[in-house]
């Protein structure tokens, strides 16, 4: 089942640039960095209450952070992601009750997850994602980052 609204995902065209006013004009602290790239991103992790904010900046021009960047050139929310215990019943359950998937198999995301993508045609213009540690791994706390 879901548990929690694990994180949003927001896309900006630079960490760099992005970072200063999370951490300067919000007041949050960057936790963690790290390239994802089976999604071709770089990604900066902040923290409220239970809920991690994602920044994700292309790290090519066929990212699909690159795609929502060319529609939304200022950046902006790009999706919702549901913490879940059991990613591949959450799909199987989503799949039944029609819901077109971008991803029929999780894979592995930033911060030690398994991640897979539903289709925003299906999800009411909202770009879902449904996460879950890898079994085996430590929390998003714990993970290394690769940069
Ligand atoms: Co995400």
């Amino acid at each position: 089942m879901l548990k929690k609204i694990d994180h949003l995902g927001i896309a900006v065209r630079s960490l760099d640039e992005a970072v200063p006013y999370y951490e300067k004009a919000l007041g949050l602290k960057c936790e963690h960095r790290e390239e994802v790239p089976s999604q071709k991103v770089r990604t900066a992790f902040f923290t409220i209450g239970e809920v991690h904010l994602e920044l994700l900046e292309p790290t090519d021009p066929e990212s699909p952070i690159a795609r929502f960047l060319e529609k939304n050139p200022n950046g902006g929310v790009h999706h919702i992601a549901f913490g879940t215990d059991d990613i591949s019943a959450q799909l199987g359950k989503a799949s039944q009750a029609g819901v077109k998937l971008i991803h029929e198999k999780p894979f592995d995301g930033a911060a030690g997850k398994l991640v897979a993508f539903l289709h925003p045609r299906s999800t009411f213009g909202v770009l879902t994602e449904f996460c879950m540690p890898q079994p085996g791994s430590g929390s998003h706390a714990n993970a290394q980052p690769t940069t």
